[in-house]
């Protein structure tokens, strides 16, 4: 009798992953694409979507029934986009092993960013820590659950550097600056690829989306990206540079075009930049019929044109969009392309297959029962910590928070106090009903005697029916706790907003509460920084919620009640309005720069609203009270081989102890091109008790001097140099050194 599908999963017994030198799986590919041919060869560059690859115009001619099935045993699809479910997966690599002729396994692949079983916040939120270290222990944890999904390989992490909060993928980002981008990127990498896949629990990375996609224009998603080479090396590449030292496995390649010339078939961009500058040698995959858009670009006339400038410009494999299997072979033999394109491109197929361990066993990361491997404890444990640092403390008057447990009537309104919609955008398969509302969170910390709750309203429309309701139990409560936001639907791919308000009815039933004049504490879910200029002036505390995954409403509540202490800082400005958008903090001067960024006649500013933000990079608040003095440096002038060491001591002034994230910026004073006011190049997370002072010491050494130059070369000029440190982007400590090489 034949055995069930979960039999043969139990019955599979793994093998594990043979660690192999790059030069090793270069022989291997060698020697197995020498038995292959062009149409199998051209079959390991396609990244099939079941059941169908559904692109109009390109129907495969296989017709209509099984179709997927019938690609794979012919050997014509080399991966598998986004098949989650364990059965699936095994069902199509018996087929690939079992019936093409050569048996080549398929990776397979889906989209993994913020958690896999167990939901994380969102990665913008996560960037609010701070912390590298967290960011790699929660991948690995992430790792842990998608390798026992049988999946292979996470599209993340997304390292498109942002500064324009209307568009939707801000959530998927570590927000707008390149050096904590950079730090973050490496650790995403780190932490799902655990060094050489020989660990059973680790998972391939794909670093994406190559190049700038965060820069479409007026933050509309899929827009034009127009941007100075300077613009790009200096501030937007440096976040996939480090995913490429820490070696992804693959790059993905972005929508947009860079220079005029859509990103996947850039050669500027896949070649002179990724392969010879960066020597590269993972693999480049498109995203998400990227390729067959350039029909849309009009920069190619048909599917035929499409697979001619890709693979010259170096992709080595299509997702979804079918131009390479339609049209390489015909390339080949016309002589408009070499067949050794076509092997370069395999060779780095075949070299992934072999260093993941795809070949010592092809059913790796399967399991019968992988339930088991979900939500673990320590998993939902680290979820947790990665809550509490991702939430950010903006405004907290006269120590109303942290709230005093079982003494204070507290009246919890809005539409996110009691929903458990919190997993975010890309929440793979993360639940929102496992998710723990913050009502729900409150009551399991403190009890509900002393919580009373109304939704007030919804998140979108203009019903104002439960403002009564909501408006009465403030009345009954000493304080109110009003929880708002947008829906987690308005964030995440192909969610560009050109409002950054808070929507619906709820500023209305914000101010109906206010009028009560009872202390009120804001606490805002989004998947973006919104506008919260009314807040920021009628709330007496606000708390940045993001979207937090699983252990939402456990974190928010240990914060609200004091048993932990914020510790999040803001990794992309809030803007006063969306028409100072983009606005982030390492602008540069301006020949006219207006006096404090306010209003003045003839210089570069608004007559309606300063240039700074609401609330600026690196800001975030805590119950501690940290006072920065002593920055001391140890030297005035620095050369080459040299470090400069860098010491400030920070006192917790409070009662209460706490984390705090010590940030250090430069700015140099002049240099031949224009420079950024300030650039982030240090920061420290620590832990400071209560009534104690630490001191933290930082080095930097001329790498972190350098800039391009006027002619694009990264070099730390001889200049003098202001230094600050403190606990944001304004940090006033400073001091002065001078670089002499
Ligand atoms: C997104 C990518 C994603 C891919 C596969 C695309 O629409 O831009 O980020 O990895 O889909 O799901």
């Amino acid at each position: 009798m034949e055995l069930t599908i979960k039999q043969q999963l139990e019955k599979l017994e793994h093998k594990p992953t043979i660690s192999r030198s790059k030069a090793e799986t270069l022989h291997l590919a060698q020697e197995l694409l020498k038995k292959m041919t062009l149409a199998e060869k051209i079959g390991q560059m396609f990244q099939l979507a079941p059941p169908e690859a559904n692109v109009e115009g390109l129907k495969w001619e296989h017709g209509e029934e099984n179709s997927s099935a019938k690609l794979i045993c012919e050997g014509k699809v080399g991966s598998v986009l986004s098949v989650t479910d364990s059965e699936t997966i095994f069902k199509l690599q018996k087929l690939a092993i079992e019936q093409s002729r050569l048996g080549i396994p398929l990776f397979f692949a889906a989209d993994m960013i913020h958690g896999c079983r167990t939901g994380f916040p969102i990665n913008l939120a996560m960037a609010c820590s701070f912390d590298p270290d967290l960011i790699e222990r929660s991948c690995r944890q992430i790792a842990y659950e998608v390798a026992h999904t049988g999946l292979n390989l996470t599209f993340s992490p997304m390292v498109d550097l942002v500064r324009d909060p209307r568009w939707g993928r801000v959530m998927e980002s570590n927000g707008e600056d390149s050096y904590l981008n950079s730090q973050l990127a490496a650790a995403y990498v780190r932490g799902y690829q655990q060094g050489d896949y020989s660990s059973a629990y680790s998972v391939a990375a794909c670093c994406k989306h190559f190049v700038a996609y965060g820069a479409a224009e007026g933050g509309r998603e899929y827009n034009t990206v127009d941007m100075s080479e300077r613009e790009l090396r200096q501030h937007y590449l440096p976040g996939y540079k480090a995913c490429a030292d820490a070696g992804v496995a693959s790059f993905m390649t972005s929508f947009n075009i860079y220079d005029g010339i859509p990103a996947t078939a850039n050669k500027f961009i896949l070649r002179d930049i990724l392969r010879n500058e960066w020597q590269y040698d993972g693999f480049v995959i498109s995203d998400y019929t990227s390729s067959y858009e350039m029909i849309d670009h009009k920069t190619a006339r048909d599917a035929r044109e499409v697979a001619l400038q890709s693979i010259v410009a170096g992709l080595d494999h299509e997702m979804v969009s079918m131009t390479y299997l339609q049209h390489l072979e015909e390339l080949v033999i016309s002589g408009e392309i070499k067949e050794s394109l076509i092997d370069e491109a395999v060779i780095h197929m075949l070299q992934f297959k072999y260093q993941i361990g795809l070949f010592d066993d092809p059913y790796k990361h399967l399991y019968a029962d992988r339930e088991q491997y979900m939500r673990l404890p320590e998993t939902l444990a680290l979820a947790k910590e990665a809550a509490l640092k991702s939430v950010v403390m903006l405004k907290n008057n006269n120590q109303t928070l942290p709230l005093v447990k079982n003494k204070q009537k507290i009246a919890l309104i809005g539409p996110l106090a009691d929903s458990n919609q919190v997993v975010g955008a890309w929440g793979s398969l993360a639940r929102n009903e496992e998710c723990i509302s913050l009502l729900s969170g409150m009551k399991s910390l403190v009890g509900g005697e002393n919580i009373v709750y109304a939704k007030g309203c919804d998140i979108l429309g203009n019903n104002r029916e439960d403002f009564a309701q909501a408006i009465a139990i403030a009345k009954s409560a000493d304080i109110i706790i009003l929880a708002l936001g947008e829906d987690q639907s308005m964030s995440g791919e192909a969610k560009s907003r050109a409002y950054l308000n808070i929507p619906g009815v709820q500023n209305e039933l914000a101010q109906a509460l206010k009028a009560l004049n009872k202390p009120l504490v804001t606490i805002v879910f989004s998947g973006r920084p919104l506008e919260l200029g009314w807040y920021a002036e009628n709330s007496d505390a606000i708390l940045q919620a993001w979207f937090l995954g699983n252990e939402n409403g456990n974190a928010l509540a240990s914060i609200l009640f004091g048993d932990s202490n914020p510790s999040g800082k803001l990794a992309m400005s809030f803007p006063y309005t969306v028409g100072q958008v983009p606005v982030y903090y390492n602008q540069y001067n301006t020949g006219r720069p207006s006096t404090n960024g306010e209003y003045s006649e003839y210089r570069s500013c608004y007559i309606d609203v300063p240039n700074y933000p609401l609330y600026p990079f690196g800001y975030g608040l805590s119950y501690s009270k940290f006072e920065y003095k002593e920055l001391l440096i140890d030297k005035k002038t620095f050369a080459a081989l040299q470090q400069l060491t860098v010491s400030v001591e920070i006192c917790n002034t409070s009662a209460v102890s706490g984390e705090e994230v010590v940030q250090l910026y430069i700015k140099c004073k002049n240099f031949s091109v224009v420079r950024p006011n300030r650039e982030l190049k240090r920061f420290k997370r620590v832990m400071i008790p209560a009534n104690c002072s630490k001191i933290i010491e930082f080095t930097i050494d001329k790498s972190d001097l350098a800039y391009y130059n006027a002619e694009m070369k990264s070099i730390p000029e001889n200049r003098d140099y202001m230094i600050y440190v403190g606990s944001d982007s304004n940090a006033d400590l400073s001091a002065e050194f001078s670089y002499l090489s």
